[in-house]
């Protein structure tokens, strides 16, 4: 079995260490964090780029599904996730990520009714006609029977500052990072997720009982694909089309 990585409340940076002088807070010595040697070796360029090519490779594999069999998740693979995707940098460390995971059938379906309410209002009257016309493609509309089906549904909220919680910096581009570790850990086990956004999103809140300083970020039905599941034959921009190299 894996070792739990030891991430004490040494990685915790102070919100305010030392005492304030002309309104800066002065850093001394005592108050900054121990260090620890960087955990790295290096490895022989052609393993490396090999490697890259692998992962690259295995990456291509991964598609948003909406067609999940109930199959259960073998026990522990929904926490590794999870812990892979808290290991994401954030904006002073303060890593404002809350990931609710649902699997009570009854808590699912309260999700899926409260998330098909909205979607039916958004598909019916608030989206706009651009909006739709850019996801017509797509195939999708109001319902989400996933909400359902999927063994699990991880519910990712921003944490905003509050009772128990720091004010978070970069808080958008902290969980943007987090999600998409979350979404390499779990297609790297072999499971398939989709990135949904219901719109608006506030009645997770209640659903998932999350006070109001945590913001609902996306809903992510976890599981596998049953087995006559297609998806959109989407093309994928090509390198040169993406990367710049001066
Ligand atoms: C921020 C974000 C929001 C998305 N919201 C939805 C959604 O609400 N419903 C849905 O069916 N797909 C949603 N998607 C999935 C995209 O449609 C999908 O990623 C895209 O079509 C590319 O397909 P692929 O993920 O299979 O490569 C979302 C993706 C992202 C990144």
């Amino acid at each position: 079995m894996l070792e739990e990585p030891d991430v004490g409340g040494r990685q915790t940076l102070p919100a305010q260490t030392g005492t304030l002088r002309q309104g800066r807070p002065q850093v001394n010595d005592t108050d900054l964090i121990p260090r620890v040697p960087v955990q790295h070796h290096r490895r022989p360029p052609a393993e490396m780029v090999r490697e890259a090519e692998a992962f690259a490779q295995r990456m291509a594999q991964r598609r948003s599904v909406r067609d999940f069999a109930g199959d259960p998740l073998p026990d522990g693979v929904v926490e590794a996730a999870i812990r892979a995707a808290s290991t994401a940098p954030s904006g002073a460390n303060v890593q404002p990520w809350r990931f609710v995971v649902l699997t009570d059938p009854a808590r699912k379906r309260r999700l899926r009714e409260a998330a098909e309410a909205e979607e039916r209002a958004f598909y019916d009257r608030r989206a706009s006609a651009e909006w739709l016309g850019a996801i017509a493609a797509l195939g999708t509309d109001w319902r989400k029977p996933f909400l359902e089906t999927a063994p699990a549904v991880i519910v990712v909220f921003e944490v905003h500052q509050g009772p128990h919680s720091p004010k978070p910096y970069y808080v958008k581009e902290s969980v943007g990072i987090a999600v998409g570790l979350l979404i390499t850990a779990l297609h790297h086990a072999g499971l398939v997720t989709l990135t949904h956004t219901p719109s608006p999103m506030r009645f997770l809140n209640e659903v998932c009982e999350r006070p109001p300083e945590e913001r609902p970020y996306v809903v992510m039905p976890v599981g596998y694909p049953t087995s006559d599941a297609h998806v959109p034959d989407l093309p994928r921009k090509p390198l040169d089309e993406i990367m710049i190299r001066w």
